[in-house]
């Protein structure tokens, strides 16, 4: 995780954000504190990234690698504004004596991958349509040595995997389908007959941007319908404020760059 010391919206870079939109710094430090915490809470362990005061969306720490089994696939990022992030994420990895390998396609992290290790030995979910190019599931794939289910986000407004779709636990997901195309709504529904459905609601509320650690889902307070919906499926609901941070267009997982060791 990456704290919002320097975090602004002085650009647009997704239909979220409007540039100019006055942020409070010392809300947003509180609110991911309370994040932090809350994963420490769990028995997490949370690494903190310095963030860099040019780099306003650093806070958004899942876009900045993607790491399966030990080895972390690089992120690229398609806006130049966020560029050098990626640079700060694979010091970390190196540091921490991680395999790195570098990519040659833009992809942005955990934005657009999640991951299930219960199906097909390690099943990567990928999002394409608006960042991460397609190019890049085949070159996370060989990366990896995991298969690839690509999947077309079509609605801007979930711009990246992570705002449409959650991994839940080791086998199943939730999503939104609206955010899909129709044919990848069909690849979902017959791959995840059991996944927990958002509505549009709690999909605008970010509440499929979330964290779960299989048994504990950490959301985002404002999406009460889905937080029911998980807890009816056995899973259990911790919700958090994370309000100031919506208006660079993220939550909860966007925070969080999950650490997936050997
Ligand atoms: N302002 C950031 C961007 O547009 C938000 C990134 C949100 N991160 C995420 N994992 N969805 O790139």
């Amino acid at each position: 995780m990456c704290p919002p010391e320097y975090f602004a919206v002085g650009y647009a870079i997704n239909p979220w954000m409007a540039p100019g939109t006055p942020v409070d710094v010392e809300l947003a430090v509180k609110q991911w504190t309370v994040l932090r915490d809350t994963l420490l809470g769990l028995g997490h362990t949370v690494h903190v990234l310095p963030p860099g005061p040019e780099l306003p969306d650093m806070v958004y720490a899942a876009n900045g690698a993607f790491s399966v089994h030990g080895v972390v696939y690089g992120a690229r990022f398609r806006y130049p504004q966020r560029s050098a992030e990626a640079d700060r994420h694979r010091a970390f990895y190196l540091e921490q004596g991680w395999r790195y390998v570098a990519p040659t396609v833009i992809n942005e992290g955990e934005g657009d991958f999640a991951y299930l290790p219960g199906r097909l030995g390690g099943l990567v979910l990928a999002g394409h349509g608006f960042r991460t190019d397609p190019a890049a599931h085949a070159e996370a794939q060989s990366v990896l040595g995991r298969p690839v289910l690509s999947l077309h986000l079509s609605d801007p407004r979930f711009y990246h995997l992570d705002v449409a779709l959650a991994a839940l636990d080791d086998h199943t997901v939730a999503y939104f389908p609206g955010a899909f195309t129709a044919p990848t709504r069909q690849i979902l529904r017959n791959a995840f007959p059991d996944a927990v459905i958002a509505d549009e609601d709690d999909a605008l509320a970010f509440g499929l941007n979330l964290i779960s650690d299989g048994r504990h889902a950490v959301l985002n307070s404002e999406a009460t319908g889905l937080a029911a919906k998980l807890r009816a499926a056995g899973y259990e609901p911790v919700p958090v404020e994370l309000g100031e941070l919506k208006k660079g267009g993220g939550s909860v997982r966007c925070c969080i760059a999950e650490l997936r060791s050997a």
